[in-house]
């Protein structure tokens, strides 16, 4: 079984007067300890996608299955469920929590499961440690330069432990050096066999993956292989 499979998936934004066919019927899997990167210019469906494979929207039409789970199917909370368990994200724009810690940042998500707060720190403090910021537990988001920031969303996206870590454009809005750090922690990550899919309209950004899916216009177009 297949970590994630959509089959013939779509999504229609229904804008009233005019609907928007941003997935004109994808069918992909990703497997288990995979590293793929989903590429595509502008408007080609790749964060339509990426909420989708994140559970944070479900499809028009298909079907999408995830450790077994049929999306279609569930609940909100269902949903939020598994999406908190197998899901780390990472964002462009970092999506840190304000006046925030990056200690109590990177310890939110296992607040939501219930973790107590002893373990919490333990944990989210040795997520921090493996990144390289442990000298930087009480700094906020605006005390940390941007590669910084979002290695503390790499930390938060795994201090639960998660089966797939899904970034959209975690480079984006980096300064090259940082960029290469953050690919390069990345290849780490699926080194150790995390499953990865980064969604990037960067061609040397998905050149980092050992395989790429091209979208145009809501559809795969190519699929290549790293040698
Ligand atoms: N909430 C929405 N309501 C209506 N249309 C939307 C919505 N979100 C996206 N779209 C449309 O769906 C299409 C795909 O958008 P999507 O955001 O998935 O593209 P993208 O590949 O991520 O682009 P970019 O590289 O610019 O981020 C676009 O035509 C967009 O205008
Ligand atoms: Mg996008």
């Amino acid at each position: 079984m297949s970590l994630m499979q959509l089959r013939g998936v779509t999504r229609t934004y229904d804008m009233g007067h005019v609907q928007v066919q941003a997935l004109r019927g994808v069918s992909l899997a990703v497997e288990e300890g995979e590293f793929v990167a989903i590429v595509g210019p502008s408007g080609s469906g790749k964060t339509t996608m990426m909420s989708i494979l994140g559970c944070l929207d479900r499809p028009s039409g298909g079907t999408y299955e995830i450790a077994g789970n049929e999306i279609g199917r569930l609940g909100d909370d269902d949903l939020a469920r598994i999406r908190s368990r197998t899901i780390g994200f990472v964002f462009q724009s970092y999506n840190l929590l304000p006046g925030t810690s990056a200690l109590e940042n990177v310890a939110t998500p296992l607040l939501y499961q219930g973790v107590s707060r002893h373990d919490r720190t333990v944990r989210a403090t040795g997520a921090l440690e493996r990144l390289g910021l442990g000298g930087r537990l009480t700094h906020e988001p605006t005390e940390l330069s941007g590669g910084e920031q979002q290695r503390v969303a790499i930390a938060r996206a795994l201090v639960t432990d998660p089966a797939v870590i899904l970034a959209d454009e975690p480079t984006g809005n980096l300064a090259v050096q940082q960029g290469l750090e953050v690919l390069q922690l990345l290849r780490d990550l699926h080194a150790s066999g995390r499953t990865i899919v980064l969604i990037t309209h960067n061609p040397e950004v998905a050149a980092v993956a050992t395989r790429r899916i091209h979208l145009l216009d809501g559809r795969v177009v190519e699929e290549e292989r790293a040698a």
